[in-house]
């Protein structure tokens, strides 16, 4: 099974919008492994986003992840990486369509909502940002054999 990290982002836990968008994510058919709300640090919000360092926005992008708390989650689902980033949608909300959590309710980019890794490796990554290996948790869920 293919897991993956994805984060609300400051704007979507100040929207009161962390359950709705965990809805979402359950109501694809993934299964949470780990979550918790989470005040980053400059450091760890640099390694987070370490691939931008260098482009322009990448000041304003720290400021923006380290100006409230976020709600960082591991999920876990066949090909997730690819999937989630569909229920995501695209990450300029211009260009992200309705039914997909920034399409349905993001407005302003880069007010975008939620994180979500674009491949294994940077999940894996990512998720080590913010987790020991003993808070993924690992369960049956009996409801995914009829997905
Ligand atoms: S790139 O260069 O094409 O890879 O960049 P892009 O995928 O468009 O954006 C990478 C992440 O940076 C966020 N972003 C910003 N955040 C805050 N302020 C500004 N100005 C800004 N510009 C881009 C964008 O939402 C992406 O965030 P994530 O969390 O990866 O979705």
């Amino acid at each position: 099974m293919d897991r993956t990290f994805l984060m609300v982002k400051p704007d979507g836990v100040q929207r009161g919008l962390i359950g709705r968008i965990i809805s979402r994510l359950e109501d694809k058919g993934f299964k949470l492994v780990a979550g918790k709300l989470v005040q980053m640090t400059q450091e760890q919000a640099k390694r987070h986003y370490a691939e931008h360092e260098g482009k322009p926005f990448f000041d304003d992008l720290v400021r923006f992840i380290t100006s409230g708390p976020v709600f960082a989650m591991v999920w876990e689902g066949d090909d997730i990486v690819a999937l989630a980033r569909i229920v995501i949608g695209k990450t300029n909300v211009k260009e992200a369509a309705p039914g997909t959590i920034r399409g349905d309710f993001a407005s302003h980019t880069p007010h975008n909502l939620i994180h979500g890794a674009d491949s294994p490796e940077s999940a894996t990554r990512e998720a080590a940002n913010f987790f020991s290996p003993d808070e993924l948790v690992s369960y049956e869920k009996s409801i995914a054999a009829w997905l």
